[in-house]
């Protein structure tokens, strides 16, 4: 089984488009494939048969928090994914940590973010401490690792890890736990995406508002 993970963003702009950008996508819906949708808060509530994630969840199970949503909430709209520690987030270990735990005991399924910030070879084993330190004690059968370059995210210049920088990093990711589940992500398109096929599928930012080219790198999967 191989996963498809859509980060929507901040994007679209209107409902109708929402439900027009999912409609198409449920046409790329294919046997061996689980695509997840994750798009802002108010359009969780589509009805749509591909499995959902949010972009985000509160740290706190329940209370008075101003503006927050609730682990509880997504559970009960259907929600199944929850992204967590998106460099675009900024959010420290120890909050993504605390989320993480939550999404756990929820029964949910947390896609959780490491990246490295383009250091080098040297500097290797920051990407595997960081992933060690985020699940520790925690059971990582039931977390869905992605990598992801922080340098590489949403470029649109086409500057992305080559192969072999690519499946090393999935190996730093592995050495946490050599059976973890790991994704790509980062500017994956369709002329790159045959990049990462040993990966357990690939999270896509960008190319997920276009269908046309979402269909091309899932012919390629
Ligand atoms: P991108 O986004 O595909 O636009 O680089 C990926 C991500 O941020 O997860």
């Amino acid at each position: 089984m191989k996963h498809l993970v859509l980060n929507w963003k901040m994007s679209p702009s209107s409902l109708s488009e929402a439900r027009r950008l999912l409609q198409e996508t449920e046409k790329l819906d294919r046997e061996g494939l689980n695509i997840v949708v994750c798009p802002p808060f108010p359009y969780l509530l589509l009805d749509s048969n591909l499995s959902l994630g949010a972009q985000d969840v509160f740290g706190e199970k329940e209370g008075a928090y101003t503006g927050e949503v609730s682990i509880g909430m997504l559970k009960d709209i259907g929600c199944q994914y929850i992204l967590l520690g998106h460099s675009e987030r900024s959010e420290s270990e120890e909050k993504i940590r605390k989320k993480l735990e939550l999404v756990l005991d929820s029964g949910m399924t947390p896609i959780l973010f490491v990246g490295d910030g383009g250091v080098g070879e040297e500097d290797d084993h920051l990407v595997t401490e960081r992933a060690g330190r985020l699940v520790s004690g925690l059971d990582v059968g039931d977390v869905i690792f992605v990598y992801e370059p922080i340098w590489a995210i949403s470029t649109g210049k086409g500057v992305v890890p080559s192969r072999e920088q690519a499946e090393r990093g999935r190996g730093l990711i592995r050495r946490v736990d050599e059976e973890a589940l790991v994704l790509y992500g980062g500017s994956v398109d369709s002329k790159t995406v045959n990049r990462y096929l040993k990966f357990d599928g690939v999270a896509v930012g960008g190319a997920s508002l276009d269908t046309e080219e979402l269909s091309r790198i899932v012919d390629k999967l």
